[in-house]
């Protein structure tokens, strides 16, 4: 690596947030769906309780609220509770499960009764039927089947209420247990989230994901492409854990938008460079303790219930409880973030997009804060998708992104966070066609902003190491404070006159013919090119 070494970056596994009593949360834009309570690590078994513990239900059957299978106002055509219909049918599914008797195409067939449509599950039928050990599918088609049957049945019990939707432009929070949301995942599984199916403009939820899993279990004559199927099993392990023992944390899932009044005035800022590790060889998740970053899709979770298998998708099958912001999180808008707090990881993996398999079961040793969270802090920042690269450097783009960063990196007041560090890496230059540099000029100018320490993973690329790394040096000898374009230009200058690294001209974004041609460059609003 280059840089300080990870020892001195803060890390909130060494120094947890300091956390108020849930008890005394007063803020009506946190919804708990559970009761107050403290976390004791003596006493690992304590599980929270749903809000309502006598089993009672209350609905909420609005444009804020999940509309859940389970409620009275969810009916068919001609006025019949469609509850009662799942209900039915998921029993005679779990009757089935028990005895050992139930197929791939009894819960096809349970899936289309739900939903009063049918479906092509060959993605499903696939894993279950040509992937799977006998002893795997018998497993999964008895013990595993009949707990998300139950799982399912139930959420009216678990859940207590519809949680509410994180809505653009609300600075909501939603606390649940890892029971409620693994029961949301249930009623996902068996597709039962209602209007989740149309995405169509003007439709109620055209600015969501559809979080149910027809998608993910469709695949073409063949069952789909490899990852896809990689994608399911990894799922599925989450099921299989579950079902030997349900876990008893607590997860959040918070919205956040930057206040107008909260917006850096850049060119006056006096914060100085930011701490910095860069490194090749390990991935954002590996990074515990630290705000790791989601290369987000605006439509959390972006491809993951389709054949998408990257960084985003990846991370959501290997910590699956992140596929309930699928059903709580409208679009993301340029100044807002969704934070994803606590969610365990069940699976290990190899590979990346076409080659990604899952590998093996994991076992998630973070520790847990006062409120029974993982220690595990995530953050979906999604960046602009290029179609056109030279689009990037145009001075709107490049604002939107810090602004996007400094809306993920900076810690909102209210919150006691000892400025921990963040681990991030070529955000938006995969699948969305950003340029390195760029991009990690933009995450060190947020980060330095947010006075945290940046982690920086540069995903095999030796090269950015150390290019990076010459860049931050030659920026922190010369005591650069952190002014964004202005700070890039005075990048441009110093580099100019010192290494002699400016590549002048427009056109490509490669440094074309001036003895940098392997460099990639940043170019500048002038139409000059910034070499690293
Ligand atoms: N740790 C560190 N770096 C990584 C990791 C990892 N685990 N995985 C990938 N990289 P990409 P984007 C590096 O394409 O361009 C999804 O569909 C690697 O160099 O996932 O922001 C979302 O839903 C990779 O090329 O992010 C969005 O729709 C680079 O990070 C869209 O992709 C970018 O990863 C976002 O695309």
């Amino acid at each position: 690596y280059q840089g300080v070494p990870l020892s001195e970056i803060s890390n909130i596994c060494e120094k947890p947030p300091r956390l108020m009593d849930m008890m005394d949360v007063r803020d009506p834009n946190h919804t708990f769906l559970i009761q107050p309570f403290k976390y004791d690590p003596a006493n690992e078994d304590c599980e929270p309780k749903s809000i309502l513990e006598d089993g009672s239900y209350v609905d909420e059957w609005d444009q804020d609220h999940v509309r859940l299978p389970c409620s009275p106002s969810y009916v068919t055509k001609n006025g019949t509770q469609r509850w009662s219909i799942i209900q039915d049918a998921l029993r005679k599914l779990q009757r089935m499960a028990e005895t050992y008797m139930a197929s791939v195409e009894d819960i096809k067939e349970t899936i289309e009764e739900c939903a009063g449509r049918t479906y092509q599950l060959n993605c499903l039928e696939r894993l279950l039927n040509e992937e799977y050990s006998s002893d795997e599918r018998a497993h999964f088609l008895s013990t595993v089947l009949s707990n998300i049957c139950s799982l399912a049945m139930n959420v009216h019990k678990i859940c207590s209420k519809p949680p509410p939707l994180l809505r653009i432009g609300s600075n909501r929070t939603v606390t649940m247990s890892q029971r409620q949301c693994a029961s949301l995942m249930a009623c996902a599984f068996f597709c039962l989230f209602p209007r989740r199916f149309n995405q169509k403009v003007g439709s109620e939820y055209e600015n969501y994901q559809n979080p149910n899993f027809n998608t993910l279990f469709q695949g073409g004559r063949t069952g789909g492409p490899s990852w896809k199927l990689e994608k399911l099993k990894c799922v599925f392990n989450y099921f299989r854990r579950i079902t030997d023992k349900m876990p008893n944390g607590v997860l959040s899932f918070r919205r956040y938008r930057l206040p107008e009044t909260c917006l850096p005035k850049w060119a006056d800022s006096k914060e100085p460079l930011c701490k910095l590790h860069v490194t090749k060889n390990k991935t954002i998740e590996d990074m515990d303790g630290l705000l790791q970053v989601d290369f987000a899709n605006k439509y959390i979770g972006g491809g993951v219930m389709n054949e998408g298998c990257v960084q985003e998708e990846i991370r959501f099958v290997i910590c699956p409880e992140m596929l309930v912001s699928l059903l709580l999180c409208e679009v993301i808008q340029a100044n807002e973030c969704v934070f994803l707090i606590g969610c365990e990881r069940f699976s290990s993996y190899r590979g990346y997009s076409t080659s990604f398999e899952f590998k093996e079961d994991y076992t998630d040793k973070t520790p847990k804060d006062v409120w029974g969270r993982k220690l595990c802090h995530v953050v979906a920042m999604d960046a602009i998708a290029f179609r056109d690269r030279a689009t990037q450097y145009k001075v709107p783009n490049m604002r939107r992104e810090l602004i996007k960063a400094y809306t993920c990196f900076r810690i909102p007041a209210g919150v006691t966070d000892e400025k921990s560090g963040i681990a991030t890496g070529n955000w938006g230059c995969g699948a969305f066609n950003g340029n390195k540099q760029l991009k990690a000029i933009i995450q060190l100018i947020a980060s330095s902003q947010a006075g945290r320490p940046l982690v920086y993973l540069t995903f095999r690329d030796q090269g950015l190491v150390t290019s990076f790394y010459k860049v931050y040096e030659h920026l922190q000898k010369e005591k650069a404070t952190d002014d964004t374009l202005s700070m890039i230009e005075r990048w441009r200058n110093r580099l100019e006159t010192k290494y002699k690294l400016i590549v002048h001209g427009h056109g490509d974004e490669e440094a074309r013919g001036v003895g940098y041609a392997k460099n990639r460059a940043v170019q500048h609003s002038s139409g000059r090119f910034l070499c690293f």
